[in-house]
């Protein structure tokens, strides 16, 4: 017979004795199986350890070190995502933490196999097709919708009223009904039902409701997307993510028009879907040598085809025509310094990282590029309120995803 720490014991675990409080009241008796949920009950009653049978020693044993093994094992899935970046900066350091943690919960590895050089003809081949064509406008990205561009003046106009938004809004019936669900869902939480849009903007406000609305103008537009490509829910919920961990860092750092954050992370990887609609085939073989050679995408983007997803997102958002300030954050959110306002491309630089490094979904591939601090110094947001940001995002984006699904 053993006695092992409360710790340190696992479920399925036999008693080897009976175990009494300390007014010696007996709480579970010898030969009893214990669970989860008697471990946790003998911890409130201040029980520091158990008696166990001699042969469970090993089960407890097994499972420990199966643990120790599954946590190294992650450990190392985070640190390859991270090869790029400096791991011991103060900005990444709760990013890493939070991320083996969540990995260990979840359970979620990556294999990412042996590695291989890339060769020299495959950068020629797509560096001399896609380059060019999307710079020559051979390829038509896609037209706005109308809707988009009227958003767009409402959400870039400080003196835009509730009016404004009800006007645009009620000619889409379709817009109209979903803006009302999410309104009345979990996410927002209100009491009571919100059954009219003049209701919707009045608790939500008008920005709030338009940066809705334009969402989902946005996300229905890129719909049927090839599967074999890129798995829509997958990329939705690392859109979601880093748009919750931008609006909760936004409001970290003081920075005025959270729910542009919000929209800014939404679409921040919007140029991957132009990409994935348009250019299937490079799609697919860029995305597969990341996976063997262990560079991220984005380096294999622009070293191979000489343009980037954020380049692209210039192009099309410009034709959007989308307030700069969002073109800004979603345009440099892999390069915040070359910005002439750093501090939203910054968050957004942030956030992406850490729900790729958390493994809240993808946009493509996992490793992450690199890590540009210049921005991130300005914005004063300590490390622990970083951490506490991953936390309410992690609480948050299953049912924001959710929300967001099918539209
Ligand atoms: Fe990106
Ligand atoms: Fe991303």
């Amino acid at each position: 017979m053993l006695l092992v720490a409360l710790d340190q014991l696992r479920d399925g675990v036999v008693l080897g004795e009976d175990v009494r409080d300390t007014n010696g009241r007996l709480l579970l008796t010898k030969g009893q199986q214990i669970d989860a949920n008697q471990i946790r009950l003998l911890k409130i009653w201040g029980v520091p350890e158990v008696p166990i049978q001699e042969q469970d020693q090993g089960i407890a044993k097994d499972k420990g070190d199966k643990e120790e093994a599954d946590r190294l094992k992650i450990e190392r899935t985070v640190q390859t995502i991270f090869q790029h970046i400096d791991t011991a900066h103060p900005a990444i350091q709760p990013i890493f933490k939070a991320a083996v943690e969540h990995r260990c919960q979840k359970g979620l590895f990556v294999d990412l196999g042996p590695r291989q050089r890339l060769p020299e003809d495959f950068k020629l081949d797509l560096y001399n097709g896609m380059k060019t064509q999307i710079q020559f406008s051979e390829v038509h990205l896609p037209e706005s919708p109308e809707i988009i561009i009227e958003f767009n003046k409402i959400v870039d106009d400080p003196m835009s009223s509730a009016n404004d938004i009800a006007a645009v809004v009620s000619r889409s019936p379709s817009l109209a009904a979903l803006l009302l669900k999410i309104a009345n869902s979990a996410a927002y939480g209100f009491v009571s039902k919100i059954d009219t849009l003049s209701r919707a903007v009045a608790l939500l406000g008008t920005r709030e409701v338009g940066v809705l609305a334009m969402v989902i103008s946005s996300v229905q537009f890129f719909r049927d997307l090839p599967k074999d490509l890129i798995d829509m829910a997958t990329f939705l919920r690392h859109s979601v993510a880093c748009g919750l961990l931008s609006r909760i860092l936004g409001a970290q750092a003081r920075v005025p028009h959270t729910e542009r954050l919000f929209l800014a992370g939404l679409l921040h990887d919007i140029g991957r879907l132009v990409w994935y609609r348009y250019f299937p085939e490079q799609a697919k073989l860029v995305l597969n040598m990341a996976k063997t050679t262990g560079l991220s995408v984005f380096e294999l983007e622009t070293e191979c085809m000489g343009i980037n997803h954020t380049q692209i997102a210039g192009y099309l958002l410009k034709k959007w025509k989308f307030p700069e300030s969002l073109e800004n954050a979603i345009v440099y959110h892999h390069c915040p310094s070359r910005s002439h306002e750093p501090a939203e491309p910054s968050i957004v630089h942030v956030a992406d990282i850490a729900v790729n490094a958390l493994g809240l979904g993808h946009s493509g591939g996992h490793i992450i590029p690199h890590f540009d601090p210049r921005g991130w110094y300005q914005l004063g947001i300590a490390p622990g309120a970083l951490k506490t940001a991953i936390d309410q995002t992690v609480q948050q984006v299953d049912i924001m995803t959710e929300l967001f699904t099918g539209l």
